[in-house]
């Protein structure tokens, strides 16, 4: 019933926010998006070479963590397919996060069926062919992550620190930053 109730408040919440143009989430945090944002140069393959977060979850298993591929593209909603392929138990694995557009350019909810839980997706800042720096926020759950993409495997020294001040800017400690390792592991072209 509360989850229901507050997964609807969401849903009404990501409305207005659509509306407004700039997403404000909570009087002391505001989510921008990259102003006349081109989704259509935002598809192909990006690499996560860069993560923050504060959950316990990804503070246990930072250390362990290396690259995944992620395959941007457009679906049939109007939303994205993000496809990423990573390395789990020595096998690799697939999974697709389908996003729902908000109204926004850059700005997309997705819906975990797994915890029921919606966030927040945004594209703060790209340049399309280098790198993408994206927010994630839960909308009924306490939950912040910023994201690098990176084009290639090897993201210039430059690209790194523009991130760590993305994320200290948002308040992530450096503590709960990664930049991951490459791997050749599970990288194979498949699309
Ligand atoms: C997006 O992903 C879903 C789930 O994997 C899949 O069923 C759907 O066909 C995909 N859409 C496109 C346009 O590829
Ligand atoms: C870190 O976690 C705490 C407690 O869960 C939360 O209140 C805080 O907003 C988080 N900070 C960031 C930057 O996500």
């Amino acid at each position: 019933m509360t989850s229901f109730r507050s997964l609807w408040m969401g849903l009404l919440l990501l409305e207005v926010l659509g509306l407004l143009g700039v997403l404000q989430l909570g009087a002391q945090a505001q989510v921008f998006v990259q102003s006349d944002f081109q989704e259509d140069k935002f598809m192909g393959r990006w690499f996560s070479a860069g993560l923050a977060s504060n959950s316990s979850w990804f503070l246990e298993k930072k250390a362990v963590m290396s690259m995944c591929s992620t395959v941007v593209a457009p679906s049939a909603d109007g939303g994205l397919n993000l496809t990423s392929t990573f390395l789990r138990k020595d096998q690799c694995e697939t999974r697709t996060m389908q996003l729902q557009p908000t109204g926004t350019p850059g700005s997309y909810s997705y819906h975990s069926l797994r915890w029921d839980r919606t966030s927040l997706i945004s594209v703060v800042e790209t340049n399309y062919n280098e790198y993408a720096l994206l927010d994630t926020k839960g909308i009924d759950h306490d939950f912040r992550m910023a994201t690098l993409y990176s084009r290639t495997q090897t993201p210039r020294a430059e690209l790194k620190e523009k991130f760590s001040a993305f994320c200290e800017a948002r308040g992530f400690t450096e503590d709960t930053i990664v930049f991951l390792p490459k791997t050749d592991k599970c990288m194979k072209e498949q699309e």
